[in-house]
């Protein structure tokens, strides 16, 4: 009798452990797939209805917005969801001290008051074909890399002239699986996308960056905005005359929400990942790469915050700056804690082992692939204090916007050597308008001390030939003192401010480039440009094409030793879908965290005045008459919930959909514990975070009273049935 049980048990093991749960699947290969295993795990519709290019399925509601998130349309004119922190530049940019759209959120109550976004745009994917034997045709094994990237290159070429497209729409072909497969996407690009609502970032980024990567989450991050098209409803650059854009589909709302256990994907475009490494890749990860740039960040947000909180306008300034150094810098230290816990290292070397194994049992494997763990371990090694130096000077070059004007004006500079003086003209204008845009957005004071604190890691932590001479002589005329050096580069620069920028490009084309190689602050960014090419940049992209031919040719003997796995291909910003259940978890001995967060954590974090977690009066008034509308459930509001879908940088704005294909959640963010994911997918440990899409109707409705936009969208009870 027991031992029947025990068999029981582990054959229900068995079967669970079947379940993906882990993958960013290619939409086009759902049906051949994962559709089984989709309804296994509960999913009510067919893959055809979330991928068709015969008629609008669900894949024709998701957009690339911008191409760094991903929005959905949620109406029938064009109406776009996505992350606040997604739609955030925009909101920005439209933000001063007198219209504070950051602090006080903005709503259009009509078309009218929507605001256009230069720059920005939104792109569907209207098909996806697998064009690797054209892509590949002709390479053999045998080629060497460069001739096999060149007849890639003319095969990509020739493809793109064959393939028949309407004149609005674009083609890309990407590779997969480490450049061993390759698909072309037909796509239509709008450019004409207006914001439509944010609420304050209270709402929007409540809890900031205390409370970003962690659950318990109470974050309502959406913004709104609008697609617009011409009046035969195809793309078209902005004009006042466009019209809203009538979608083939867009996503109906459910109201239902989800519970533990239920079928939940996640429809969008994630960035990257790296699954397939070897296992020293994800040891330099940990104990080199990642505590690096933590370092270098720590130090910037620390000058950077200190400005932020003492002055408004510079709070505003470099409000998504600060977001975007403080959101990889925070990721990177959850990454450690993950891949160490996970035994990520552990884990990899027992596949390798593995691997090692099979590979050896076959005669045909091992021809192919003997050596070549051995051979990925080895170049590991050799790019190391190369990679190192690269992030440096990566992390830090950036930072300091003074180098970054510098690296524009080099565009003048060059244009002058290569085009003469019809090339300087057209160049410097575009830099001139580039530059004031980028300056309104700058303090010098917190550039000058960014460059006095990042200098001096740049020069203390990394070998002595790889940071600037030019720099080090210029430290040592200042006594070694960083702060009396970037005193006396800022006092003497031109190039970071438009007063003193216009003087220097005043005159004729050759006296301004002269005086632009002379600025010190030209000079030592072109010193460090020079010294990272001489010094680094041979070495670090030679060892880079030995890595991306090794792991091309370890991604193919991946799949060809483990058959019975089903692999996807790493992110790489195109079209995606995952699904799992909204499933709680335990991050550690003793805590376990609940699907869902309510209005009464949001009350529990929030603390008046502060930086972080105050609220608005209104959000608390609503909360306190428990004014939810409909909304809420059994007198409670719905804040954010999370579930097992494989997400990472990109998905954010994504849909999380219900078995039936409804719209239930907003994905921003995954759990702490798991944002490992992108190296080490662990199911037991890996949550996406989501705003329940309930939170986000109550806040458009009740905070906002935008009744205008719920009045477009079209919300449905679970079978799909209208309400
Ligand atoms: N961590 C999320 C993502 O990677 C959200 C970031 C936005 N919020 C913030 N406080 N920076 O993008
Ligand atoms: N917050 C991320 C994004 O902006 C999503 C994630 O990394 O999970 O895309």
């Amino acid at each position: 009798m027991k031992k029947y049980v025990l068999l029981f048990i582990v054959s229900i093991s068995i079967f669970f452990k079947g379940f993906a749960e882990e993958g960013m699947w290619l939409p086009q290969l759902l049906q051949s797939l994962n559709e089984k295993e989709m309804k296994r795990m509960g999913m009510k519709i067919n893959a055809s209805d979330i991928y068709n290019i015969s008629k609008g399925s669900l894949k024709d509601a998701i957009v690339s917005f911008g191409g760094f998130c991903t929005a959905e349309v949620i109406s029938d004119k064009g109406l776009l969801l996505t992350n606040h922190h997604c739609g955030f530049d925009a909101i920005q940019t439209h933000s001063s001290v007198q219209n504070n759209y950051i602090r006080d959120g903005f709503w259009a109550y009509n078309t009218g008051q929507e605001l256009k976004n230069p720059g920005l745009f939104a792109t569907f994917i209207i098909r996806i074909d697998d064009v690797t034997k054209a892509v590949l045709g002709g390479v053999s094994s045998s080629l060497p890399e460069k001739e096999r990237q060149s007849l890639i290159d003319k095969n990509i070429a020739a493809l793109k002239t064959m393939t028949k497209k309407e004149s609005y729409q674009d083609i890309l072909i990407r590779s997969f699986f480490e450049a061993n497969k390759y698909y072309l996407f037909i796509t239509e690009t709008y450019n004409d996308v207006r914001m439509v609502g944010a609420p304050p970032s209270s709402i929007g980024n409540f809890g900031k960056d205390t409370d970003n990567w962690m659950w318990p989450r109470h974050t309502g991050d959406f913004s709104m905005f609008r697609i617009y098209a011409d009046k035969n409803n195809k793309p078209a650059a902005y004009s006042p005359d466009n019209v809203p854009y009538k979608p083939k589909r867009s996503l109906n709302i459910s109201l239902d929400g989800v519970k533990e256990g239920d079928f939940t994907m996640v429809f969008g475009f994630p960035g990257r990942t790296n699954e397939y490494l070897h296992s020293s890749a994800i040891e330099q990860t940990v104990n080199v790469s990642d505590p690096a740039k933590i370092g270098i960040r720590t130090k910037a947000l620390n000058v950077i915050d200190g400005f932020m909180r003492k002055d408004e306008e510079i709070g505003i300034q470099y409000a998504k700056k600060y977001a975007s150094i403080s959101n990889a810098w925070k990721k990177w230290q959850g990454e450690i804690l993950g891949l160490t816990k996970s035994n990520a290292v552990t884990k990899r070397k027992e596949l390798e082992a593995n691997f090692e194994k099979i590979v050896m049992s076959k005669p045909e494997l091992n021809v192919a692939y003997m050596g070549l763990l051995k051979d990925l371990e080895k170049v590991y090694k050799d790019i190391e204090p190369y990679a190192y130096a690269r992030d440096y000077y990566s992390e830090i070059f950036p930072k300091i916007e003074l180098l970054m004007f510098a690296n524009q004006l080099k565009g003048v500079v060059n244009a002058f050597e290569k085009n003469g003086e019809a090339g300087y003209n057209l160049a410097k204008e575009k830099v001139v308008e580039r530059l004031e845009d980028q300056y309104k957005d700058y303090s010098a004071a917190v550039d000058e001390k960014l460059f006095s604190v990042l200098m001096e890691m740049y020069v203390k932590d990394q070998k002595d030939e790889y940071s600037s001479a030019y720099f080090k002589n210029l430290l040592k005329d200042n006594g070694g003192d960083y702060a009396k050096t970037a005193s006396s580069v800022y006092k003497q620069s031109k190039i970071y401010c438009m007063k003193d920028l216009q003087a220097l490009l005043s005159g004729n084309a050759k006296d301004v480039c002269d005086a632009i190689k002379k600025d010190i602050g030209y000079q030592i960014a072109m010193d460090m440009q020079e010294t990272f090419t001489n010094n680094v940049s041979e070495s670090l992209n030679g060892y880079q094409a030995t890595i991306n031919q090794l792991q091309r040719l370890y991604m193919q003997a991946q799949m060809d030793v483990f058959t019975k796995k089903a692999f996807y291909p790493d992110a790489n910003s195109t079209l995606r879908v995952t699904y799992g259940n909204a499933k709680t978890f335990q991050p550690r001995d003793g805590v376990k965290y609940d699907l869902h967060t309510y209005m009464e954590g949001v009350m529990e974090k929030y603390k008046p005045g502060d930086y972080e977690f105050d609220l608005p009066q209104k959000l608390i008034d609503l909360y306190n008459k428990k004014d939810f509308g409909r909304w809420g459930v059994k007198g409670k509001q719905p804040v954010c919930f999370i579930a097992a879908n494989h997400t990472t940088g990109g998905n954010s704005g994504s849909p999380a959909l219900d078995a039936y294909g409804n719209l239930v959640g907003l994905n921003f963010d995954r759990a702490w514990e798991g944002t490992m994911s992108d190296i080490n997918y662990d199911p037991s440990i890996c949550r996406n975070i989501m705003v329940d899409i309930r939170y986000v109707m109550f806040i458009v409705e009740k905070y906002a009273g935008a009744k205008n936009l719920i009045a477009e969208m079209k919300f449905v009870s679970k079978a799909g049935v209208k309400k």
